[in-house]
């Protein structure tokens, strides 16, 4: 049976796609109608599972995803109030991610599919992000300019469509949401630590420490990032001292100003050297309060559209997946059963 005699069947429009995500530490799974029409979005997180060890054991990682999919599908299949045999197709995030991880996924959306008779769709975990904003009511046209800050990566992409990408710049060492885990484990606020300097430095204030801004001093506005010198500064800043109080408030809120700052300002440059007026932000630390408001209050100086995905799809989930998925599917980029996982394929 062709595709379009099972729409025209089952009578409906758009496709209906299930989406999986794997590639880190939360097992996703997500059912969309067409592109934004979300019936589900269930998420596992394991961050509980690798607290105990101070950072993702990758091992334990695989672990967990196996036996989180198959409930995690169920639940989605209740939530949208669908059977497997309505879908149209599967996407799944192939690369780029944990190794074991994203295996777990590529294969439970091969082996599905397989037995479905549907199509199946390997889609780039940052594409997924940077594509993310479009599940919102208020949703950027394209071009964009797209921030994508999370654990993993911290880059700035010009997205012309929903299949073509290209990079501007990215860190040369660590992640933003690196940068904050690695921080907060100095200060003893255990892992992930970004929301936890998050709400601490809400109380704090950003100017009591001059932290260093990576890279911002070149007169050609370069666009890559540094992070490894701001951990080092408040590693200096803060000696064999154990902070608390007013004193842990001030450290987090000026190292939050740095981190932010330097994201909100080159994410400005480029869209001044791109002459594009829309900005996404994308990925976990795309959650971050001080990162949101001053994207929003420069920006907006700035005359440019600030697009702010909820942070439920800022952080790693399927719905985004399905997105990415969707237009790979609209535009015949189906993959067989040879699709393999990649743990470092860039997206460029
Ligand atoms: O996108 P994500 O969920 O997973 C990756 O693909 O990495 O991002 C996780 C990262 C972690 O480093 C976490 O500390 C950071 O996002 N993060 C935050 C906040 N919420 C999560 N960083 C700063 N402020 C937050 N509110
Ligand atoms: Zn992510």
């Amino acid at each position: 049976m062709t595709f379009e005699l099972c729409f025209k069947e089952c009578n409906v429009t758009e496709p209906l796609s299930l989406a999986i995500e794997s590639s880190c530490d939360e097992t996703a799974v997500a059912i969309l109608r067409g592109e934004r029409d979300v019936l589900a979005n269930a998420i596992a997180s394991q961050i509980k599972e690798h607290a105990r060890f101070g950072g993702i054991v990758p091992e334990i990682a695989s672990r967990m995803h196996l036996t989180a999919l198959e409930p995690l599908l169920q639940q989605a299949l209740d939530e949208a109030k669908v059977s497997l045999t309505d879908l149209n197709f599967i996407s799944v995030t192939r690369a780029p991610g944990l190794i074991g991880a994203l295996l777990v996924g590529v294969n439970f959306a091969k082996a599905l599919a397989y037995r479905l008779k549907i199509p199946l769709v390997g889609v780039n975990h940052l594409a997924g992000h940077m594509l993310a904003a479009r599940l919102e009511e208020k949703a950027p046209a394209f071009p964009y300019i797209g921030l994508i800050v999370s654990g993993g990566h911290t880059a700035l992409y010009r997205i012309d469509d929903p299949l073509h990408f290209h990079l501007l710049g990215r860190t040369v060492d660590d992640a933003a949401g690196e940068a904050y885990d690695k921080v907060a484990k100095l200060l003893g606020l255990g892992y992930p630590g970004g929301i936890v300097i998050d709400q601490l430095a809400e109380r704090g204030n950003p100017r009591a420490y001059d932290f260093p801004r990576g890279m911002i001093k070149n007169k050609k506005r370069n666009l890559d990032f540094s992070f490894s010198g701001l951990k080092t500064a408040v590693k200096e800043a803060l000696g064999e001292r154990n902070l608390e109080g007013q004193d842990l408030y001030d450290l987090c809120a000026s190292f939050q100003e740095a981190v932010a700052d330097v994201l909100v300002k080159k994410s400005l440059w480029a869209c001044r050297a791109e002459r594009i007026n829309r900005l996404v932000l994308a990925g976990g630390v795309a959650a971050n309060s001080r990162l949101r408001n001053l994207a929003l209050e420069r920006g907006t100086k700035d005359k440019r559209k600030v697009y702010l995905p909820s942070k439920i799809f800022c952080t790693d989930n399927a719905a985004m997946i399905a997105v990415a998925g969707y237009h790979r599917y609209q535009a015949g980029l189906i993959d067989d059963m040879t699709l393999n996982a990649n743990a470092s394929e860039h997206l460029f």
